[in-house]
C-alpha cells in the first residue's frame, strides 16, 4: 500500500483530481490518499495558504499528486505552487511533452522533455520597490543549483535512453547569471560523453520551436524562461489540458498538471484530466508500481486512438467523467 498526499487544488482542480483518482484505482494500485488543502481554501479553513500537516503529509510519504491552485495576480498571497517547491526544495521540473492519437496539434510526432530549474532566477519572485515608482527584481542564479539540475538533465537523459541534452539561454546578454548557469552546464556534461551536448539562446530556441521542434530531445532552462517555454511546448502538441509535469528534490516529489485553474471553465465539469492522469501516470511510474502505470497510459492512448470520447479542448464534446469512464472501461 502506498500513502500518497492529493492536493485537489481549486478551479478545475477537483473536478480533474477526483476523475483522476478513480482512473488510477482501476488500475488495481493499492493507494491510500491522504487529502490536503492549500491556496484560498486552507486560507479559509486554517488562516495559512500552505498548511504545516500538509507539509508534514509530504514529507512522510514522499510522494504528492497535486491539482491547480489559483495564485492572485499582482496582489494578495503569494504562489502556494512556488512555496510548496521552495519549501521541499524540489529543485526539478520535468515536462515530458508528446503528442497523442487523434488530438489536433501542430506536429503529430512530438515527443520532447523539458527540464526546468525550479528554486531561483527570477521566477522566484524576489522583489521591492527601490523608490516609489522603481521596482527592482533580483534574479539569483547559483553554482550549486545549476549543476545540480544540470545533472538531473543527463541523469534523466541516461534513463530515459534520449540521445540530446539543449541548455537554452541568454548568455550573450546575461554574462554573468545565464554564463554561470551555461558554464555549469558544460562542466557537467564532460561527465556524459555518450550524450550530446548543446545549447541555444532563447529566443533562436523559441523560434526554432515553431519551426522545427523535432531537433530538440532534452530542453535545459533556469526557471522563467522554463515557465514560458514549457507553454508553448504544452501548445505545440495540442495544449494545456494535455501535457504532465513532475516537481522532483532529495525530499520528495509532487506530480502536477502544467495548467493552471482555468478559472474559465471551472465548475462545467468539461475540464480535460489528461494532464493530471498523464502527471499520475509519472507518480506512479517514479513510486515503482509499472505495471499499473502501463495500464493506465494503455487504456489512454487507447481511447484517444479510437477518437470517440474527446473534451472539448481537443475537438470533442465529452465531459471530464466520461473521458474517465471510458478510460476505465478500457481496463476492465
Ligand atoms: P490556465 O492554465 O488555468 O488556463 C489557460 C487556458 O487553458 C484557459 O483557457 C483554460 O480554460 C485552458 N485550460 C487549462 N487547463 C485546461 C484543461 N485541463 N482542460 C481544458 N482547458 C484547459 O492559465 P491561467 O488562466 O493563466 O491561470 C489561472 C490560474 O491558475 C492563475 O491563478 C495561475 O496563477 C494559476 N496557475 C496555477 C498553476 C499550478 O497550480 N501549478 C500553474 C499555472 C497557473
Amino acid at each position: 500500500m502506498h500513502p500518497i498526499t492529493l492536493i485537489p487544488g481549486d478551479g478545475i482542480g477537483p473536478e480533474v483530481a477526483s476523475n483522476v483518482v478513480r482512473i488510477i484505482e482501476a488500475s488495481g494500485v493499492d493507494i491510500q490518499w491522504e487529502t490536503h488543502y492549500a491556496g484560498a481554501q486552507a486560507l479559509e479553513k486554517f488562516g495559512e495558504t500552505l498548511p504545516q500537516e500538509l507539509l508534514d503529509s509530504i514529507l512522510r510519504n514522499k510522494v504528492a499528486l497535486k491539482g491547480p491552485i489559483t495564485t492572485p495576480i499582482g496582489k494578495g498571497f503569494t504562489s502556494v505552487n512556488v512555496g510548496l517547491r521552495k519549501t521541499l526544495d524540489l529543485y526539478a521540473n520535468l515536462r515530458p511533452v508528446r503528442a497523442l492519437p487523434n488530438v489536433p496539434c501542430r506536429y503529430p510526432e512530438l515527443d520532447l522533455i523539458v527540464v526546468r530549474e525550479n528554486t531561483e532566477s527570477l521566477y522566484a519572485g524576489l522583489e521591492h520597490i527601490v523608490v516609489p515608482g522603481v521596482v527592482e527584481s533580483l534574479k539569483i542564479i547559483t553554482e550549486k543549483a545549476s549543476t545540480r539540475i544540470a545533472r538531473f538533465a543527463f541523469e534523466h537523459a541516461k534513463r530515459e535512453s534520449r540521445k540530446k541534452v539543449t541548455a537554452v539561454h541568454k548568455a550573450n546578454i546575461m554574462k554573468l547569471s545565464d554564463g554561470l548557469f551555461l558554464d555549469c552546464f558544460r562542466k557537467v556534461s564532460e561527465d556524459y560523453p555518450e550524450i550530446i551536448a548543446d545549447d541555444k539562446i532563447i529566443d533562436n530556441a523559441c523560434m526554432q520551436l515553431v519551426m522545427r521542434p523535432e531537433q530538440f530531445d532534452i530542453m535545459l532552462l533556469e526557471n522563467l524562461y522554463g515557465d514560458i517555454v514549457s507553454d508553448l511546448c504544452a501548445g505545440l502538441v495540442g495544449g494545456l489540458g494535455l501535457v504532465p509535469g513532475a516537481n522532483i528534490g532529495e525530499r520528495g516529489a509532487v506530480f502536477e498538471a502544467v495548467h493552471g485553474s482555468a478559472p474559465d471553465i471551472a465548475g462545467q465539469g468539461i475540464a480535460n484530466p489528461t494532464a493530471l492522469l498523464q502527471s499520475g501516470i509519472l507518480m506512479l511510474r517514479y513510486i515503482g508500481e509499472r505495471e499499473a502505470a502501463d495500464r493506465v497510459e494503455n487504456a489512454m492512448l487507447a481511447v484517444f486512438a479510437e477518437g470517440k470520447v474527446r473534451t472539448r479542448d481537443v475537438g470533442g464534446t465529452a465531459k471530464t467523467a466520461e473521458f474517465a469512464d471510458a478510460i476505465i472501461h478500457k481496463m476492465i
